[in-house]
């Protein structure tokens, strides 16, 4: 299988590892999914990386791939059907705006559609960082729709596979509360995968580098927050500055309750106390800014992509039914409660 080459802060790297997350890429192409499978989880751990692996394995079993992502400015449709290509053409020209591009995710059922009815007996429909631009209506709309196509296409088909990816936030609700779906959450590296990734940084790294235990701790096997912590020689403050700057986080602590600042403070501590009535308006407010997942999963292989997190481990912040996005996402907002 030929591994794709990603840009790792300011040199490639391959595609490492999740060697869970491609045996089931392996299935789908063997089984198809039966339902659009919606993939969550922490920004940065790899959702990306890992479907355009996927759209690589999926070319190499002779799948027509549909692949569409606004952020990348991506919208392919390597299906094998020239006129189908020149109208994906058409529309990239059109969008002049991430948002513009992200408006026309209907057209990727409308493509699956027509590349069926052209004949095409195996199809890949991979979708990714569209669904924060587009409502959440719109989102679920969207997934209903390629579920009509694996249910009701126009030809007959061999398999179709269908994935989209969505950063951890409200919107998941909106497209998980239907049973059109199969979601899957997707967690950051294992602490064996990541640490092939660590050695590879360390082969490109001219001076010293922290020891792969501190850089776990610090990181959780998020490969971005590793990439963020090279690129800025390996200074945490700064990487927790520029979270908290992006974020907002003095903002968000400041306009908490002195009530609410404590029960932040145990979820510190603990993520898992958020899962209280009383706390709910503060667990939605992480969960929105993408502090923290919640909603877990049980780990059962059967509801993730690659291998599940710890079932607790409250070192890395994950607790059973609410998680710390990385460890540095909490370690940014306990600063940003001490600076109060
Ligand atoms: N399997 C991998 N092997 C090597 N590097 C990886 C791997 N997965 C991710 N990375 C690195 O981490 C970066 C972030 O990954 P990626 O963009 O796939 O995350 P994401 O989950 O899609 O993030 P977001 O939630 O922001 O969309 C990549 O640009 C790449 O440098
Ligand atoms: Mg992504």
């Amino acid at each position: 299988m030929k591994r794709i080459k990603l840009d790792f802060a300011d040199f490639k790297v391959e595609f490492c590892d999740r060697e869970g997350a491609l045996k089931q890429v392996e299935e789908f192409a063997r089984r198809g999914t039966r339902f659009p499978v919606v993939v969550f989880g922490p920004e940065g751990c790899g959702k990306t990386s890992w479907l355009r692996q996927a759209a690589e394995v999926l070319k190499e079993r002779e799948f027509g791939v549909i692949y569409f992502n606004p952020m990348r400015r991506e919208f392919l449709a390597e299906v094998g059907i020239k006129s189908l290509e020149e109208r994906v053409l058409e529309l990239l020209k059109r969008a002049d705006s991430v948002h513009a591009l992200a408006g026309f995710v209907g057209y990727v059922v409308d493509f699956a559609r027509d590349a069926l009815k052209h004949g095409k007996k195996r199809i890949a429909i991979i979708v990714d960082d569209a669904f924060q631009y587009v409502g959440g209506k719109e989102a679920a709309f969207f997934v209903k729709g390629l579920l009509e196509i694996i249910e009701h296409p126009p030809e007959s088909y061999e398999r179709i596979v269908a994935i989209a990816a969505t950063s951890e936030g409200l919107s998941r609700w909106e497209i998980g509360r239907h049973l059109w779906t199969e979601l899957r959450g997707m967690w950051n590296m294992s602490k064996k995968g990541f640490e092939e990734l660590y050695e590879r940084v360390r082969e490109g790294v001219l001076g010293s580098m922290p020891d792969y235990e501190d850089t776990w701790a610090t990181t959780g096997g998020n490969p971005r927050v590793l990439a963020q912590l090279y690129q800025v020689k390996w200074s945490v403050d700064l990487v927790i500055e520029r979270l908290a700057g992006s974020k907002k986080l003095d903002l968000f602590t400041s306009s908490l309750t002195s009530e609410e600042r404590k029960y932040l403070l145990e979820a510190i501590e603990d993520p898992d106390t958020l899962l209280a009535r009383e706390r709910t308006s503060l667990l939605n407010k992480l969960v929105e800014m993408n502090l923290v997942v919640d909603a877990m999963p049980e780990r059962r292989q059967e509801h993730w992509i690659d291998e599940p997190p710890p079932q607790k481990d409250l070192k890395l912040g994950v607790g059973r039914r609410m998680a710390w996005q990385t460890p540095l996402h909490r370690e940014a907002v306990r600063r940003a409660l001490e600076h109060l």
